[in-house]
């Protein structure tokens, strides 16, 4: 019977996420008595291209945020139509989900989310394998990732912080995850003493990192080599940064708004301005630089970039393999980042990371902004080798679950573990 098993039903439950939305759990049961529940994620600076969460819109209850119609459609259309399906053929079942969400009706891309990775989960524990070893296949060697320490947050994610959304720590000195993870919390705690000292506040955005009112965003970058410095690390050498300014959100008519510091910026200027900041502080890594609909900026950036930094395209290409192809033959960005939801299903999700391994893209895979205790997204960098993660500030338990669960694994593989460190080759620019 062992790894036969088929799905005998499929529940789903309203819960929180870490922002207070309603989002989806899904529970399946397998014929072998296997069980296994998932969440799905929510992100707030969405790509417009994204796959759709289904929402009830009764604004009336929790906002109209609320997932009701969601459960139902993992009660009904989904359960009566992946009853009797062996769960370990994901790629099967997955193609079930993705119709679903095309049809009429769509089932909504929370509810594909959450169910996709519910079946992968029932699927790993029914064949007594970790969810990262099902993940990978058998193609490759487990890999724990670098992980990227959102430790300052403006933007969609913190309304009075930066014009920019997310600067991040990245420990590219560690050997290890458990000693990356140690280094990010002690710049992490050296950097609220570095705020406090200033006397700006230590309040912290969605994805846990700090969101001071900064008049200029560039300061955001000294206070962070501040802090690394105040922690005992190398600046550049044992910590670098990784940017995520989401300039999606920051487009309009034609023009990047910094509205902080009160100027337009075009394509070109954008790209002027990153040039500047890789040359004079060590970043080792750029996503979103450019907005999705400024495909021809995102040209120019990887045109003057790319042999330089990592440039991660998030909301342009959506995790979506169609959109994604399209970009990589344009020669846009070097890197994708991955999130399970903004395509709904993880099958489509390993199709997109496949595109970006042929073309020897970079792989970060992402946690959303809108999170849950969920740690699947660990399991999926280390099953793939993808060599990287964000999921947020070592702060809040949301973040850190996936943290904490990649220390288990860490552990759990002993001397086989090995840690990735993309980034050994760059040589950072002194702050
Ligand atoms: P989101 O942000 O989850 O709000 O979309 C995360 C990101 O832009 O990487
Ligand atoms: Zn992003």
């Amino acid at each position: 019977m062992a790894g036969k098993a088929t799905i005998t039903d499929v529940a789903a439950r309203q819960v929180l996420d870490s922002r207070g939305n309603p989002t989806l759990a899904v529970r399946v049961w397998l014929s072998d008595g296997v069980t296994a529940e998932a969440y799905a994620p929510s992100g707030a600076s969405t790509g417009t291209r994204e796959a759709v969460e289904l929402r009830d819109r009764d604004m009336a209850v929790f906002r109209g945020k609320g997932v009701l119609k969601a459960v139902a459609m993992a009660k009904g259309a989904v359960r009566s139509r992946l009853l009797g399906m062996e769960a370990r053929h994901l790629a099967a079942v997955d193609a079930v989900l993705a119709e679903l969400d095309q049809g009429p009706e769509p089932v909504g891309a929370n509810t594909t989310t959450a169910t996709s990775l519910a079946v992968a989960r029932a699927a790993a524990e029914s064949e007594h394998l970790p969810f990262y070893k099902f993940l990978g296949g058998g193609e490759r060697a487990p890999l724990l990732p670098m992980p990227q320490f959102n430790v300052l947050n403006g933007g969609a994610h913190a309304k009075d912080g930066t014009d920019f959304q997310e600067y991040m720590f990245v420990p590219v000195g560690a050997t290890s995850f458990a000693q990356a993870l140690r280094m990010g919390a002690e710049c992490f705690h050296a950097l609220r003493d570095v705020l406090a000292g200033r006397g700006l506040p230590t309040s912290q955005g969605d994805e846990g990192g700090f969101a001071p009112p900064l008049a200029h965003n560039e300061d955001a970058l000294e206070l962070l080599c501040r802090a690394v410095e105040q922690a005992g690390y190398a600046c550049g050498e044992d910590v670098a940064f990784a940017l995520d300014p989401a300039a999606s959100e920051l487009w309009r008519d034609g023009a990047y708004h910094l509205e902080r510091e009160g100027v337009t910026y075009s394509s070109a200027q954008m790209v002027d301005l990153w040039e500047r900041w890789i040359g004079s502080y060590p970043i080792v890594s750029l996503e979103d630089g450019m907005a999705e609909q400024d495909w021809d900026g995102w040209r120019q950036l990887t045109e003057r970039l790319g042999s330089r930094v990592q440039l991660v395209g998030d909301d342009i290409f959506v995790t979506n393999p169609t959109i994604f192809q399209e970009g990589v033959d344009k020669g846009i960005a070097n890197a994708l980042l991955v999130k399970v939801n903004q395509i709904g299903t993880l099958s489509e999700t390993l199709q997109a990371m496949q595109i970006a391994r042929r073309a020897s893209y970079g792989l970060v895979i992402s946690h959303r902004s809108g999170e849950t205790e969920d740690t699947s997204i660990a399991d999926l960098a280390v099953g793939t080798a993808a060599g990287q993660i964000k999921s947020g500030a070592p702060s809040r338990s949301e973040r850190v679950a996936k943290y904490n669960r990649l220390l288990a694994i860490e552990e759990e593989l002993g001397a086989e573990a090995s840690f990735s460190r993309p980034f050994l080759a760059v040589a950072p620019a002194q702050a």
